[in-house]
């Protein structure tokens, strides 16, 4: 062989193993100007000498002439789908079924991610690269053999001959990284953003010009065989993907092999966590057993097979219209964007708002009314705008413009930079809006502030409009009477409501503080203020410096505290409510203070994530109820806190006996 042509085949092999480093396993070998010294070196020896081109040679990536249309391919074995469950009784189920089908025999599956992108088949005869194919309808496909030879974590030539046939089935995805990258592209170049990874890559391969589908960060993951000829049987799953490992084939970062439903359950949960990990978007798992020969046994369905089944996370995200956007005032007068949407049912409930945060949010979100939008909720938050579908417009979406006066009460409009996000804020400046009233009485009577029953916002909003009540001292001065004269207020409920806010007076101190409505001062920094400073009379004497060294106190909170309780207004409000017989210190022989110390010489571990709770809120509610918090499970350990994904900790706490309780149990011990 001559010697050209000899290094022009090393530095194939070379850039191939830099391809498969950088592709497939995330871990580059060399540094991106030395690969394009390689890849330069390729391309200078590829042009002068066309004979040496082979077709696994990386420049063979970007792409050939374009297409008039695909021709179509008969899958040789079909391409089923799945069954679906998002209830994990399903998974018993499932698994019943197979011991009901398979009696006597012991067996194990394998769980791995559901990769969310789109599904293909790639087809290697004698380790050679010879098609890849769209799903279609299950038995005819697409021939898409150009454009997924552009993937670069793809080989074309398989380094070993595994057998005559091997088609191997995966899905093709779009980084999330890559994804982003490109809609920012094809935002800067006025052309409409994708919705998402997966559309974005179903786009990308109905391409009939591969040259543009090789400038798509496309990428691929195998986890399935179709037809197959190979010269060592297939045994088991784990078996498959080795096999396919040792061919260079990307497949699922990690895959589980689990004996029972329990560890089944276990991998579930570890794959929830891992998900946000992976560079792809996963809807859910697939739950495989994992031996060959019994998947053979059990055969399929007319639609699935008998032996796999998907687990579907739960949709956090929705689309729906924007029918409408309103303006929230806060109680602290802050004017909130509210997108009124069509009711849409996302993550278990119907959603019919949403918030756009502010006017900065929704500028940047760029969504007109009646736009397509995505609504996403996550975990306990408030469901939030995602982005507006701009490909799906019809040319009648209106834009939304701003208020200049407030709705609720025609005050002209104050525009600010809030302190920590630097975003623009719009404020009613008007002390005495019904709005800033409502928001500040209702958070005064809610379960977490004073815990008043009755105290919701039908009430509210009459004692306001009626003028009965400016603050939170007046609530303490109306008549059971004064109440039943409102619309929907039998004299039974004003009695009620009365005796609620006259039990509120005997509320522990750090509710008081909280529910004052204080800018930057949430329940956790109201625990640390009454617990450190004990009354509220030293709270508002006391310096900067004194607040600041309290945990958790800042810069910015100490100096909100302290102007909050310079306002002459506050300073009366906090008279008054002294007066009416509120307490407003921590009297250390009361029987609450005796309560406050349930967790005396008690240690506790957090581990997971709390349903309400962050981690120093929950921190704060143990330390304020004479607890100590540690970060590591041992014999020394009296209660471990655990929430949604607890993991080792919650484990080795099963194991050393240590009591375990959730955010509400703490709730429960703590009156909180
Ligand atoms: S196994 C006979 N494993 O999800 C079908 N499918 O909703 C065997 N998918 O059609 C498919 N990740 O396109 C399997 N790890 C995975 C998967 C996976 C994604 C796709 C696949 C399938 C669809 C079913």
């Amino acid at each position: 062989m001559p010697e050209l042509q000899k290094e022009y085949l090393d530095l194939v092999v070379e850039i191939k193993k830099h391809d498969y480093a950088y592709y497939v396993m995330g871990e580059p070998t060399i540094t991106d100007r030395e690969y394009d010294v390689l890849y330069k070196r390729l391309q200078e020896i590829e042009k002068a000498n066309p004979q040496f081109v082979i077709p696994d040679s990386p420049t063979q990536k970007v792409g050939g002439e374009p297409l008039d249309q695909f021709n179509q391919i008969q899958h040789k074995v079909p391409m089923l789908s799945l069954d679906n469950t998002y209830f994990p009784e399903e998974i018993t189920q499932f698994i019943a079924r197979l011991e009901r089908l398979l009696p006597d025999q012991e067996f194990d599956f394998t769980v791995e991610p559901k990769v969310d992108g789109v599904a293909v088949a790639v087809r290697y005869e004698d380790g050679q690269f010879s098609s890849g194919m769209t799903r279609g309808d299950g038995s005819v496909g697409d021939d898409i053999s150009e454009n997924i030879k552009t993937i670069r974590s793809l080989p074309i030539q398989l380094p070993g001959i595994p057998g005559r046939i091997l088609e191997v089935r995966g899905e093709v995805f779009m980084p999330r990284s890559g994804f982003m990258k490109m809609n920012e592209k094809r935002r800067s170049a006025g052309d409409p953003p994708f919705a998402n990874p997966r559309n974005a890559t179903a786009g990308s391969l109905k391409q009939l010009d591969s040259k543009l589908v090789s400038e798509r960060p496309l990428d691929i993951i195998f986890y399935g065989f179709g037809q197959i000829d190979l010269s060592h049987p297939l045994d088991t799953n784990l078996g498959f993907m080795d096999l396919l490992k040792s061919l260079s084939l990307p497949t699922p970062q990690k895959v589980w092999l689990c004996k029972d439903s329990d560890e089944i359950l276990d991998a579930l949960n570890e794959l929830g966590e891992l998900r946000k990990q992976l560079p792809y978007e996963t809807d859910g798992a697939v739950i495989k057993l994992n031996s060959i020969e019994l998947r053979e046994q059990v055969g399929n369905t007319a639609k699935a097979p008998r032996w796999a089944m998907a687990y579907k996370f739960e949709s956090e995200q929705a689309i729906t219209r924007l029918r409408d956007i309103t303006i929230q005032v806060g109680r602290t007068g802050v004017l909130t964007p509210v997108a009124e949407l069509e009711p849409v049912f996302v993550a278990g409930s119907t959603v019919s708002r949403a918030t756009l945060h502010n006017e900065d949010d929704m500028k940047r979100k760029g969504v007109l009314i009646g736009d397509l939008i995505i609504v996403e909720k996550a975990g306990e938050v408030i469901p939030a705008v995602v982005q507006a579908l701009v490909q799906e417009r019809s040319g009648d979406e209106k834009e939304y413009v701003f208020p200049e006066n407030c709705p609720e009460c025609a005050t002209r409009i104050i525009k600010e930079i809030h302190v920590s996000s630097g975003n623009t804020v719009y404020r009613c400046p008007n002390p005495s809006c019904e709005a800033q009233i409502r928001g500040q009485l209702l958070q005064w009577c809610s379960r977490g502030g004073m815990d008043i029953e009755g105290g919701g916002d039908v009430l509210i909003r009459q004692l306001v409009s009626h003028g009965l009540a400016k603050n939170p001292a007046d609530l303490y001065k109306l008549t059971a009477s004064q109440v039943a004269g409102l619309d929907r207020m039998a004299e039974k409920s004003a009695n009620n409501f009365i005796q609620g806010v006259e039990e509120s007076k005997k509320r522990d101190l750090w509710r008081l503080i909280f529910s004052l409505g204080i800018p930057h001062v949430g329940k956790s920094t109201a625990k640390r203020l009454a617990k450190d400073l004990i009354s509220i009379d030293r709270i508002a004497q006391a310096t900067i410096e004194e607040l600041i060294e309290i945990e958790d106190v800042g810069e910015i909170v100490a100096q909100s505290i302290s102007s909050w309780f310079q306002d002459a207004q506050n300073k009366s409000l906090i008279e008054e409510l002294a007066n009416l017989g509120l307490t407003t210190e921590i009297d250390q022989s009361h029987q609450e203070s005796q309560n406050a110390q349930i967790f005396k010489g008690k240690t506790f571990v957090l581990t997971g994530t709390l349903p309400s709770l962050k981690r120093s809120e929950a921190a704060a509610i143990i330390e304020y109820h004479g607890g100590k918090v540690s970060s590591s499970v041992s014999k020394k350990t009296d209660y471990v806190l655990a929430g949604a994904d607890a993991g080792s900790k919650l484990e080795k706490a099963q194991k050393l006996n240590v009591t375990i309780i959730s955010e509400e149990e703490l709730h429960k011990l703590t009156n909180s």
